[in-house]
């Protein structure tokens, strides 16, 4: 079967109405007009420091202007009238390809013959672009390792939530105490669990037995599954549990976890003691606290 059907040639709507056809073009040009001081205030308003509804208003005019200038220009200025066609072979015939040439030659027609309009529409879309340039500032700056560092340094002394420096005696065996870097009460990310097992033998990886002192461990609060704080200590199993989803932690055994989602120890903190009993921090944590997602590979 080879159905074929002719393409119209009427299709200029306002091909003889050249008056209609110019207060069109001026309605497309006043819509990209729109398009472009929104955008370009768009640009100014962020710059200036941004307001987010006023953006979001100059985006949707910004948008919604080009968008009506598009098909208006689609509508009244585009050859174009509903057709329907039977379905036919595959392969065209040669008189198909030459009347498909044929019809995006006359679609081209309309820019080329407009080219004020093709000015208007590149200096919107141009202005939009140059607005959509700067939200890119506000991706921030780079985290760099900030995110494997907390606020503990060498000599850091243990204090309380409200500032107090933490003796070496001041824990009883089984105690627990939520500490911070002296200085940095306020860093969640410097949290951290004090616990006084007193003398329960305790599984030490080499190299980490002069981080305890008297019985006294510390280990990152921030849990390791999805950073809640993990709080509450069983002193009869020495296991620190995290509230949120369980997540279980054998203390005498470097915080490994023996239940629930968390897939790594608890951070330890390296301890000492100063020569008037104040407990301090080696140096900072030498693993990354709380959840992993971002350091993963
Ligand atoms: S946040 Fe601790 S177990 Fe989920």
């Amino acid at each position: 079967m080879t159905d074929t059907y002719d393409q119209p040639e009427d299709a200029y709507r306002l091909e003889d109405r050249p008056e209609a056809a110019r207060a069109v073009e001026r309605r497309i040009a006043v819509y990209w007009g729109i398009t472009t001081v929104a955008a370009l205030t768009l640009a100014g308003v962020y710059l200036a420091g941004g307001q987010p509804q006023f953006e979001g208003l100059l985006l949707m005019v910004a948008l919604g202007s080009l968008g009506l200038g598009l098909v208006v220009f689609a509508r009244d200025l585009l050859p174009g009238s509903e057709q329907t066609g039977p379905r036919h072979e595959m392969a065209s015939t040669e008189e198909e390809r030459e009347a498909t040439d044929e019809a995006f030659e006359r679609g081209e027609m309309p820019f080329v013959r407009r080219s004020f309009l093709l000015r208007m529409l590149g200096l919107a879309g141009g202005a939009l672009g140059f607005a959509a340039i700067f939200p890119i500032n506000s991706l921030g700056p780079h985290p760099g390792d900030t995110l494997a560092r907390t606020s503990w340094k060498k000599g850091s002394r243990l204090v309380t939530t409200d500032g107090h420096p933490v003796h070496v005696g001041d824990l009883s065996v089984d105690g627990v105490l939520t500490v911070f870097p002296e200085g940095a009460t306020d860093d969640a990310d410097s949290q951290t669990i004090l616990i006084n097992v007193g003398d329960a033998p305790q599984k030490i990886r080499p190299g980490r037995d002069t981080w305890s002192v008297q019985g006294h461990v510390a280990f990152s609060k921030v849990c390791p599954h999805a950073g809640c704080p993990v709080g509450l200590y069983r002193s009869t199993s020495h296991q620190l549990l995290c509230p949120c989803h369980q997540s279980t932690f054998d203390v005498l055994d470097e915080c490994r976890p023996v239940f629930g989602p968390a897939a790594r120890s608890l951070p330890q903190l390296a301890l000492a003691v100063r020569d008037d009993g104040f407990l301090i921090a080696q140096h900072d944590y030498t693993e990354p606290v709380g959840p992993g997602y971002w350091n993963r590979p």
